[in-house]
């Protein structure tokens, strides 16, 4: 994909359906005692991936569109598949349907393309493992043998790195146990979406926090658990909403609307994080869908490298960079517009996504003329780049390429994004969607 620098975004535009909601409403729904309409689900690579594993396993589903139908069966209704389950890219399907096949009667081999099949899977083969599923890896990599047990034991379980796919995963193991299987965050809540489904589907959950740890939140599932089917509509997905907010908040004299977007707490850091660098950003029509808070987001953009403080100097780091995990390597564009850049630190689980992101993104914002200096746990952004537009390499990512799609629109000169059609892995259409609210 060729890129030329663009004056303003102007327009309105509409989201995708949020990928993790879309996981988790077709999971949850496959679990549940009947039949489900999901709307607006996401179109995304990750998301059929896991459509089409339910469909191995058993479970009729039918598509049109953004439209799916799910027949439920209760907890164990599936069967075991003639094949290995490919989840593709997504480490989401395959670490969420862990969890559920922890507690089927059968073996599944669970594989992916080779950049799921080089992240790490030891987070959630030592707690499924603690509760009775047994499970083989390449070292702790995909693929991965799970053989299920019919009497999963609940256990109580601290998460060791921050991330919704593991606590997800137990959640859904924890379902099909007897008692009450217990997961806490010792440093804040990560994304809340399979809390919320299962509340949508009447699943038996409590939450609870610690008056010691203030930062820490628990939540709790009770098994065996029987659920009801739901109707379920889908918000937009705000993480692809991110890139266009971005890109408005930078360019002068932007103004765009998004329609229907996610906004549910844990995912909006980003709006937060530029506002305080001065961007206008305005909320409204604020609901909720299906027990997600949604609504319209309008941007109208400034310019950054003159409108920031100059001397407020952007450290993104602990509970904030888990909050924004999503977000960093865009915000790394972003910084290399602030007059004193910008610090992300205890960002070390990016090295571990769909490719390693500190390095992509570091290698990409050199090759536009910015400085930055790499650490282990992230990456500090020399500002106000004049970025020159280069040659820029996706690794396979589909926010790398959304990230640098954004800075190409800021350069000077052309840019080439090579591999762009990793874009599909959340949000096939988003070159057409920007391209529609670009102005030259
Ligand atoms: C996701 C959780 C996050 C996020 C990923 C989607 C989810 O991963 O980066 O894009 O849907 O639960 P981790 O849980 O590994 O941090």
């Amino acid at each position: 994909m060729r890129i030329k620098p663009a004056r303003r975004l102007r327009g309105r535009c509409h989201l995708p359906g949020d990928k993790s909601i879309s996981h988790r409403a077709a999971l949850i729904a496959a679990l549940a005692n009947g039949t489900s309409h999901i709307s607006n689900f996401s179109t995304s690579q990750d998301c059929a991936a896991t459509l089409s594993c339910l469909t191995a396993l058993g479970v009729s589903i039918e598509r049109q569109g953004n439209r799916i139908r799910v027949e439920g069966k209760g907890m164990r209704p599936f069967r075991a598949p003639a094949s290995p389950l490919n989840c593709g890219n997504s480490g989401t399907t395959m670490r969420l349907l862990a969890g559920i096949l922890a507690a089927q009667d059968f073996a599944t081999i669970l594989t992916g393309d080779d950049s799921l099949n080089r992240r790490p899977m030891k987070r959630i083969i030592e707690p499924l493992e603690r509760m009775g599923a047994r499970i083989l890896s390449l070292d702790g990599h995909p693929p991965l043998q799970i053989t299920g047990s019919k009497t999963l034991k609940p256990i109580r379980y601290e998460l060791p790195v921050s991330s919704a796919q593991v606590k997800s995963c137990m959640l859904l193991a924890g379902l099909q146990a007897k008692g009450r299987t217990e997961i806490i965050e010792r440093n804040g809540v990560t994304r809340d979406h399979t809390e919320r489904m299962l509340q949508w589907f009447n699943a038996p959950i409590e939450f609870g926090s610690d008056s010691n740890k203030p930062e820490a939140r628990s939540s709790a599932v009770i098994g065996p658990a029987s659920l009801t089917a739901r109707d379920v509509r889908v918000p937009g997905d705000f993480s692809a909403a991110a890139f266009f907010i971005a890109a408005a908040a930078l360019l002068e004299n932007s103004e765009i609307e998004i329609e229907g977007a996610g906004l549910n707490p844990t995912r909006t850091q980003f709006l937060d994080t530029l506002r305080a660098l001065g961007t206008e950003i305005d909320i409204s029509s604020e609901r909720e869908e299906s027990n997600e808070p949604v609504g319209v987001i309008r941007v109208n953009g400034s310019n950054l490298r003159e409108n920031a403080e100059k001397d407020l100097s952007l450290t993104i780091s602990g509970q904030l960079s888990t909050a924004l995990i999503d977000e960093l390597p865009l915000l790394a564009v972003v910084g290399s517009q602030l007059p004193s850049g910008l610090m992300i630190r205890d960002a070390r689980e990016l090295r571990f996504k769909e490719t390693d992101r500190i390095a992509a993104t570091a290698k990409n914002l050199k090759a536009m003329g910015a400085a930055v200096e790499e650490f282990d746990d992230g990456l500090r952004v020399v500002g106000a780049a004049h970025l020159k537009g280069a040659t820029l390499e996706t690794f396979g990512d589909h926010r790398i390429a959304m990230a640098f799609s954004v800075a190409a629109l800021l350069a000077e000169g052309e840019s080439e994004i090579t591999g762009s059609e990793c874009v599909s892995v959340s949000f096939p259409n988003f070159f057409e969607a920007l391209e529609s609210l670009v102005e030259r």
